[in-house]
């Protein structure tokens, strides 16, 4: 009941297309609660960028921050397009948006759905979430370059790792662990990255004491990518750092039907901040404006708000639809016949 304050940022190529269909199946399915949904756009991206200049001012920022919630589509120019340099909108905007709402916990949920071909032989009951660290490591931009454009430039890239990030980042994946098959996997690489490494694996140690019915695992990353290749169902919960995190979320997406249908939630863990949610996948700007872009991974995305808002219930409903549709009609992606716009609405007529 009620009504939910929305902000919502489409962002570049698909990003405002796929959004659309998420908006249109997640007011559908707060509609059977009685609940409506207050809408705020944002235009951020790179039109804006290319009109004023700008990525994201104070101002916005703090007007985003008076909402309950960030719906968020795909943010980035076409490559080699030479009037917005290379990552300057992905770090102004989204990794700003990231950092200066706190989204420590970066949730990255793989199912392998009825339906699917998996490019895996033989893949199983795949059913695991990754819990990517988010506002820190090595995206955090500590480091710089001298002697650049020389022989002798030197360019260091310095990870951050803090023991109340990791905690809190830790915690949370216990907890979910805890709620679901009760193993949690921690990827890093602390053979070589130890002073990382050892943080991570002292913080692992001393929160598993509260956790005492969920059995804890460890795994290099390089042999993670592996069984994640040849046994995707031995995992449930893995919590690693923003950039393994990076690696290994665009992996799982691939082994379990593809970026169009991976779904993320950024989510302050405090609550002091809206958190955001978003699809894995990016701008497209080769497919953008066509209706040919697969929704899914933005409604999907969708009902990770609904679980963020406590409407548990009606997320799960929605992944129903969304998995229904994915056994009637596969995964590929959107085609002229069965474009954005239609799989938006079939899902949205499968809730009621
Ligand atoms: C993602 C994206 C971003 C990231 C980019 C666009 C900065 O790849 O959400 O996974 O690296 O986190
Ligand atoms: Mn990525």
């Amino acid at each position: 009941h009620g009504r939910i304050d929305l902000a919502v940022i489409g962002g570049d190529g698909i990003g405002p297309e796929v959004t659309d269909e998420a908006l249109r199946v997640l007011e559908a399915a707060l509609a059977l609660d009685g609940t409506g949904v207050d809408i705020t756009r944002y235009e951020l991206g790179a039109e804006r960028y290319l009109a004023t200049g700008e990525t994201l001012t104070d101002e916005t920022l703090a007007s985003l921050a008076r909402h309950e919630a960030i719906l968020f589509g795909a943010i980035g120019a076409a490559p080699g397009d030479a009037r917005v340099p290379s990552g300057v909108l992905e770090r102004d905007v989204l990794l700003r948006l990231r950092f200066a709402f706190d989204h420590a916990v970066n949730l990255r949920p793989s199912i392998l759905p009825a339906g699917i071909e998996s490019p895996l032989a033989d893949p199983g009951e795949v059913d695991f979430v990754v819990v990517r660290e988010g506002t820190e490591g090595p995206y955090v931009g500590n480091g710089g370059a001298i002697r650049a454009g020389t022989p002798h430039e030197i360019a260091t890239e310095v990870s951050i790792n803090t023991d109340h990030g990791v905690r809190r980042v830790v915690r949370d994946a216990f907890e979910r662990a805890a709620a679901r098959r009760g193993r949690l996997t921690l990827v890093h690489k602390h053979n070589v990255l130890v002073h990382a490494g050892a943080l991570w694996k002292r913080v692992v140690r001393e929160v598993a004491q509260d956790f005492p019915g969920v059995e804890t695992d460890y795994l290099h990353v390089d042999a993670a990518t592996i069984f994640m290749v040849t046994d995707p169902s031995r995992f449930d919960v893995i919590v690693t750092d923003n950039l393994f995190g990076d690696i290994l979320t665009d992996l799982a997406a691939a082994v379990t039907g593809g970026i169009g249908l991976a779904a993320s939630a950024n989510i302050n863990p405090d609550g002091a901040f809206p958190s955001m949610f978003e699809p894995v996948h990016g701008s497209a700007p080769d497919i953008a404006g066509q209706g040919l872009a697969d929704p899914r991974a933005a409604i999907l995305s969708a009902a990770l708000l609904l679980d963020h808002l406590g409407r548990g219930a009606l997320a799960d409903r929605v992944r129903a639809a969304v998995r229904d549709d994915v056994a009637e009609h596969g995964a590929a992606s959107g085609s002229a016949a069965r474009g954005t716009r239609v799989i938006g609405e079939a899902v949205a007529a499968r809730l009621a």
